[in-house]
């Protein structure tokens, strides 16, 4: 079969009695042999969405497409060409761990035989091979977690959906199920995951699709979102900015060739006399970008620490005399200064604002 694994156009979805749409015109198509990562801040939509390619959701407008078959008018069919790994663990607890993925092949109709083997096989691969008759209430976060990929696995997918496959797990847990992306990757398999996890996104998604409230912000390979940052680098810089505020810096910063942008980033949780109370959290957010409503900068004494971000489209060693030069001519003493690539939480930050959701 030609054409995307997955195709969805000016969806929307409201959920009833909701204010507002959940998916709200989104379009992309994921190519088959794909990893795509749906990245977005809580609340984005990316559970609606993989709801609806799953035929779990109906939606409210637009169409989806799972290897070619419309989600809605075929969605028996499509079922049986995708697996979804959920968010939330759906083991039936009535059943043992071998079960679990016996009765699923039953299912999706695999013979007695093919699913004794797969399931012994996939037991095998997810390391349970030693838990076929454990109950579900006895596994860990991340042997559920397994049980549940090896169970979407059982009726050979050629999509397959994982909602957030490592949230909560441990690190070595978080390894395995990213080893597991790469090899169904290498084996064929069309591979859409939800996350929240940069690093995660960027190490194994091919495409990245950055969502907030339902629609999509922006589509490309991580380097190619990374790329289309303003600047090259960055520069961070602490101060204690004595006689000068926080914006007359910014401003100064600002007005260095070779710096695009300055970003005040949160306080230092341990400031120095004069910052916050300790056990008091500081600010999530400051000076935020993207036109999305930022909370100001606390307001402080002259002694508060300051910490800036400048992004800069030059090699940001270049622009370390020059900013330390610049502070120190405004008397603000220069505590700490680190240079870096900028990543694609950077990217999310940009796009999404800092506010919480
Ligand atoms: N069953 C439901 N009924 C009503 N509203 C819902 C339902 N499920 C989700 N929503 C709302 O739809 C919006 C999108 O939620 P969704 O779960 O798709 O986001 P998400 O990107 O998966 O978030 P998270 O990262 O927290 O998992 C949210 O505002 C949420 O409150
Ligand atoms: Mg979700």
């Amino acid at each position: 079969m030609n054409g995307p694994a997955v195709e969805v156009q000016d969806l929307v979805k409201r959920y009833p009695k909701s204010p507002g749409n959940a998916v709200d015109g989104l379009s992309f198509a994921v190519e088959r042999g794909e990893v795509f990562g749906l990245l977005g801040p809580n609340g984005a939509g990316k559970t609606t969405t993989v709801g609806v390619l799953t035929t779990r959701v109906l939606p409210t407008g637009g169409r989806a497409r799972v290897v070619g078959l419309d989600v809605v008018s075929d969605a028996v069919a499509v079922r049986s060409r995708l697996a979804v790994v959920p968010q939330r663990v759906n083991l039936d607890r009535s059943l043992s761990v071998r079960n679990n993925l016996i009765f699923h092949a039953a299912y999706h109709g695999v013979g007695r035989a093919e699913r004794r083997r797969r399931a012994d096989a996939l037991l095998d691969r997810m390391g349970l091979a030693d838990k076929p008759d454990a109950l579900i209430d006895t596994l860990s976060g991340g042997q559920s977690q397994r049980l549940m990929i090896a169970r979407g696995l059982m009726h050979r997918p050629e999509v397959l959906f994982l909602d957030e496959p490592s949230t909560g797990l441990d690190p070595q847990a978080r390894l395995f199920v990213h080893d597991q992306v790469r090899e169904l990757e290498a084996e064929g398999v069309t591979v859409v995951l939800t996350t929240h996890d940069m690093d995660e996104a960027a190490k194994l998604s091919d495409r990245v699709g950055i969502v907030d409230h339902g629609t999509l912000l922006a589509l490309d390979t991580p380097a190619g979102l990374i790329r289309s940052l303003p600047g090259r680098g960055t520069v961070e810089v602490t101060v204690v900015p004595g006689e000068a505020t926080a914006d007359d810096l910014v401003a100064r910063l600002s007005g260095l060739a070779g710096v695009e942008r300055v970003e005040q980033l949160a306080a230092t949780p341990a400031g120095p006399p004069g910052g916050l109370p300790p056990g008091m959290p500081p600010w999530p957010g400051a000076g935020g970008t993207g036109g999305i409503a930022t909370p100001p900068a606390p307001a402080g004494s002259a002694t508060d620490t300051l910490r800036l971000r400048l992004y800069v489209d030059a090699d940001p060693a270049t622009l370390l005399g020059p900013v330390v030069a610049l502070l120190g001519a405004c008397e603000a003493q220069v505590s700490d200064v680190s240079l870096g690539e900028p990543s694609l939480e950077d990217v999310f930050i940009s796009l999404t604002g800092r506010d919480l959701r």
